[in-house]
């Protein structure tokens, strides 16, 4: 089959791209290499079933072009954390993107995967977070919210795309994914900064007071579960929560990874959310999984000291481990 990745060169699509090849796909990948480089795609740049284009998602031309003649389409370039960046990038890119993926799509109507997030469920405390859980969002001044108001109308946009014109969709919303290929800096999330530190016996740095929870994804299992729904006839029209569901504070999290990569007492930093301007966080975050496991099989096995050892051991082994971007 042929298969349209885009944001191919980022973490989710570089490792998507490499089991996809694996299993004897023709890959096509588009990324405009904004927050990543060609490292994640190096092994496979001259592999003669995966051609990689440098375009931007929103250039509903090239999606039109590359998009022939495939079986599906996984939509994951994004612009993520408006803590760092600028809340317009995130609206116009994630928005028009997915236009332009759905757009594509329009004529032959092959399966569309969008990514969505766990950070659509924003505040709401019930936890764990069922796919028919409501939706909690900030207010509209504090710029953080701009991630998840983007990624909540990608998700209507895909499922009007799903109920207008009949192109079959499916959303999958991901959960603190980590790993080998993701970005090192707070873009990649907590646990690579907290690598980094660890390795460089330099102070971790925790947002706020360090207790609110995260649940964390090891790549290999949200490229299982995407792959499932992919081929999944039962996926078509829904949306699925793809993530691990241990909790663990961001405070434990850093005294895990000190200990798997650091060495004597772990240095830890504490930096106040108002250093960020006007923001909010998330307190704590659980997937409820029961859908994706008996609809798609999706069950997670990569437990997050065994994930931890694989991206330590990765992260360690990058000459540009340090990098500052964006
Ligand atoms: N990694 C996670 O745990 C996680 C959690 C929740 C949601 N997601 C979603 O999953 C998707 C993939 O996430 P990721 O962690 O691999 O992110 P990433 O930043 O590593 O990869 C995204 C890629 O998209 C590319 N890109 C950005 N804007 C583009 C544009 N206009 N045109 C073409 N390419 C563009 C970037 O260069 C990058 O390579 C995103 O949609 C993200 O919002 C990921």
């Amino acid at each position: 089959m042929k298969i349209l990745v885009t944001g191919a060169a980022g973490f989710i699509g570089s490792n998507l791209c490499a089991a996809l090849l694996s299993q004897g796909h023709t890959v096509c990948g588009i990324d405009n290499l904004s927050q990543s480089g060609l490292r994640n795609l190096k092994p496979y740049l001259a592999h003669s079933q995966f051609n990689f284009v440098e375009e931007d998602v929103r250039s509903f031309e090239a999606m039109k072009k590359m998009s022939q003649g495939a079986s599906v389409l996984v939509h994951l370039a994004a612009f993520k954390i408006p803590r760092y960046g600028n809340s317009l990038d995130t609206l116009t890119i994630n928005v028009q993107g997915t236009e332009s993926v759905l757009q594509a799509a329009l004529s032959d109507k092959p399966r569309v995967v969008l990514a969505s997030t766990s950070d659509v469920y924003g505040k709401n405390p019930n936890i764990p977070f069922s796919e028919s859980s409501d939706l909690y969002l900030g207010e509209s001044n504090v710029r953080r919210w701009a991630y998840a108001i983007s990624k909540v109308m990608d998700e209507h946009y895909g499922l009007a795309y799903h109920q207008e014109f009949g192109i079959p969709v499916s959303i999958l919303r991901f959960f603190g994914g980590y790993g080998p290929g993701q970005n090192t800096t707070w873009w990649g999330g907590p646990q690579s900064v907290f690598i980094n530190a660890a390795l460089l016996n330099q102070p971790m740095e925790i947002h706020g007071d360090g207790l609110q929870t995260r649940s964390f994804t090891y790549i290999d299992d949200n490229v299982d579960g995407i792959i499932r729904a992919m081929f999944s006839d039962k996926a078509v029209g829904e949306i699925f929560n793809l993530g691990n569901t241990k909790e663990i504070t961001i405070r434990d999290l850093a005294q895990l990874v000190w200990k798997l990569a650091g060495k004597g007492e772990p240095k830890l930093k504490f930096i106040s959310y108002q250093s960020f301007g006007k923001y909010e966080d998330v307190r704590r975050r659980v997937p409820d999984i029961q859908k994706a496991r008996e609809l798609l099989g999706f069950d997670p096995k990569v437990d997050l000291v065994e994930g931890l050892k694989k991206t330590i051991e990765w992260q360690s082994s990058l000459t540009d481990s340090v990098e500052v971007t964006p």
